[in-house]
C-alpha cells in the first residue's frame, strides 16, 4: 500500500488540533503545531505533503505562513486555508497567493475529505502539467532530436551551426536511427522554417515514375498526363527537399539529379524552359556510400555534391546513455496518447533496455515501448512487460527451416526470419540475405498483395 501522506495541522485551539487529529489518523500521518513560527519548524525538519492552517492566530496568522512556506521551503506543501466566518477574505486572497483551497469553519467530516481529496488530485494533475510541459520544452528547444549522449550533443550543436546556410547535407545512419529527425531538425532549426518541408523517399517509388516526382510534368508530356504537375523540387521552393535512401536511386536518376543541383534550376518533364528553384537538399542513407561508389552504383561526383556537410546518426548501441531517457520519453508519448495515466519503468527493466543492442535503433526502442504500455495495465513497466527475452538474443543465423516447404515458402520464411532479426531494418536484411533493397521490397509487396501476413 501506498505510504500515507504527511499532514500539518496548524491551529492555535489544542480542541480543533485534537480533533482534526483524530478525525484524520486513519487515513493520513498528522503533526500539530499552535502557531506558524513552530509550523515552520516541523516543516524544516521533515517535508509534509500537505499544511492545514487556521488563518487567525496569535503568533503569526496564516497568510504569513503561507508567505514563509512559499519563500523557505524548496518544495513547498500544499496549503489549505480555514478560516471562520469573520475571515473569509483572508482565505479567499490566500488562495490567491497560492493557497490550494479553503474550508469555512465549522466543516464537517465529509467537507473535509472532499477537499482534502480534491488537492491531492489537483497536486497530482500540476506535477503531469510540468512533466509534460519540460517535455514539450525538452522537444522544442531540441527540434525533436532527444538524446544527451555526448554524440547526440555534438550533433544538435553541428545543426544549429548549418541550420541557416543552404549547404547540401548527407545524413548517413542505420535505419532507425533518426535520420528524418535530424533532417526536420535541421529545417526547423534555420531560417527555411518557414517554407516547405518535402520529402521524397527514392527507394519507394519505381524508376518509371521517379523523374516525374522530383521534376514535375507539364500537361501532354506523356499518355496519361492529362493535367500539368509540379515535382518535388518545385514544391519545396524556399524550403527542405528531403531525398530519403539516396543510395537507391538509379544511376540514370542520379545524372539527373547531379544536374540540377549544380545549376539549381529544374525542367518539367515536357517543358522547354527550365525554372529556377530555391531548395536546400537534405539526403539520407543507410548504406555504406564508398561501398556503393567503388560497386559502381553510386556516381562519385553526385556524392561529392551531396556531401556537402556530411552528419553521422550513431546507431543507438554506440550511444546507450540516450536509451534512459528517449524510453522515458516514449513512455510518456504513448501513455498521453492512449489517454492512459503515467507509468513508469522499473530499475531493473532499465537496466535491461540498456544493455539490449537495438538492432532496430531508436525505431525499435519506440515500438517495444508502445507495446509494453499498451499490453500493461498496471503503472509499473517490468522486464516482463517490456519483453525483451526472445529479442535479446535475435543475432545470428536462422534456425533450421522445416524440409516439407517450396523454395517460394522457404525464401519468405528467410526474408521474414531476417527482417525480425535485424529489427525492421531492411537494408541491413537485404544486405545479409545478399539482395537488393529494392528486390526485398518487391517480394515483401507481393506477399502483401497476395494476403498473407508478413508480420513486420
Ligand atoms: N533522437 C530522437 N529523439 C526522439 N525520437 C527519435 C529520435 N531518433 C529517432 N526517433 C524516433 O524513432 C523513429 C525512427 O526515426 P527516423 O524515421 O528518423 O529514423 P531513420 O533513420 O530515418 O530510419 P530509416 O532509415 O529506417 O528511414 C521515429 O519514430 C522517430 O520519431
Ligand atoms: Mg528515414
Amino acid at each position: 500500500m501506498a505510504k500515507k501522506p504527511r499532514i500539518l495541522v496548524v491551529d492555535d485551539e489544542h480542541t480543533m488540533r485534537d480533533f482534526l487529529t483524530a478525525s484524520m489518523a486513519d487515513r493520513y500521518q498528522v503533526v500539530t503545531a499552535a502557531d506558524g513560527v513552530a509550523a515552520m519548524a516541523i516543516l524544516r525538519e521533515k517535508p509534509v505533503d500537505l499544511v492545514l492552517s487556521d488563518v487567525q492566530m496569535p503568533g503569526g496568522d496564516g497568510l504569513t505562513l503561507l508567505a514563509d512556506i512559499q519563500s523557505q521551503l524548496k518544495s513547498p506543501p500544499l496549503v489549505v486555508m480555514m478560516t471562520a466566518f469573520g475571515t473569509i477574505k483572508e482565505a479567499v486572497e490566500a488562495t490567491k497567493r497560492g493557497a490550494i483551497d479553503y474550508l469555512t469553519k465549522p466543516f464537517g467530516l465529509d467537507q473535509l475529505d472532499h477537499t482534502l481529496k480534491r488537492a491531492f488530485e489537483l497536486r497530482e494533475l500540476r506535477s503531469e502539467n510540468r512533466t509534460l510541459r519540460t517535455s514539450l520544452r525538452a522537444q522544442r528547444e531540441h527540434h525533436g532530436l532527444l538524446g544527451s549522449s555526448r554524440a547526440m550533443i555534438a550533433l544538435r550543436e553541428k545543426i544549429e551551426m548549418i541550420a541557416d546556410s543552404r549547404g547540401t547535407v548527407l545524413l548517413q545512419g542505420e535505419s532507425g536511427t533518426g535520420k528524418e529527425v535530424a533532417a526536420r531538425a535541421i529545417h526547423n532549426a534555420g531560417s527555411r522554417r518557414d517554407g516547405p518541408f518535402i520529402r521524397l523517399n527514392c527507394a519507394a517509388i519505381p524508376e518509371s515514375l521517379l523523374e516525374g516526382e522530383l521534376f514535375g510534368h507539364e500537361r501532354g508530356a506523356f499518355t496519361g498526363a492529362v493535367q500539368a504537375r509540379p515535382g518535388k523540387f518545385e514544391l519545396a521552393d524556399g524550403g527542405s527537399l528531403l531525398l530519403d535512401e539516396i543510395s537507391e536511386m538509379p544511376l540514370s536518376m542520379q545524372a539527373k539529379l547531379l544536374r540540377v543541383i549544380q545549376e539549381r534550376e529544374i525542367m518539367r518533364l515536357g517543358a522547354r524552359t527550365s525554372v529556377q528553384c530555391d531548395v536546400r537538399i537534405i539526403a539520407t542513407t543507410n548504406r555504406e556510400m564508398k561501398a556503393s561508389i567503388r560497386a559502381g552504383e553510386f556516381r562519385e561526383d553526385l556524392f561529392y555534391r551531396l556531401n556537402v556537410i556530411p552528419l553521422r546518426l550513431a546507431p543507438l548501441r554506440e550511444r546507450k546513455d540516450d536509451i534512459p531517457l528517449l524510453a522515458n520519453h516514449f513512455v510518456r508519448a504513448f501513455c498521453a496518447e492512449n489517454g492512459r495515466s503515467p507509468m513508469s519503468i522499473t530499475e531493473k527493466a532499465m537496466r535491461s533496455l540498456t544493455s539490449h543492442e537495438w538492432p532496430g535503433n531508436v525505431r525499435q526502442l519506440q515500438n517495444v515501448i508502445e507495446r509494453a504500455v499498451i499490453l500493461t495495465s498496471g503503472d509499473l513497466l517490468d522486464c516482463e512487460q517490456l519483453d525483451l527475452g526472445d529479442e535479446l538474443d535475435g543475432r545470428g543465423d536462422p534456425s533450421m527451416l522445416p524440409g516439407d516447404l517450396t523454395i517460394r515458402e522457404m525464401e519468405k520464411e528467410l526474408i521474414l526470419r531476417k527482417l525480425e532479426r535485424t529489427g525492421g531494418n531492411r537494408t541491413r536484411a537485404a544486405t545479409e540475405l545478399g539482395i537488393s533493397v529494392r528486390t526485398l521490397r518487391n517480394k515483401l509487396r507481393q506477399y502483401q498483395e497476395h494476403g498473407e501476413s508478413i508480420g513486420v
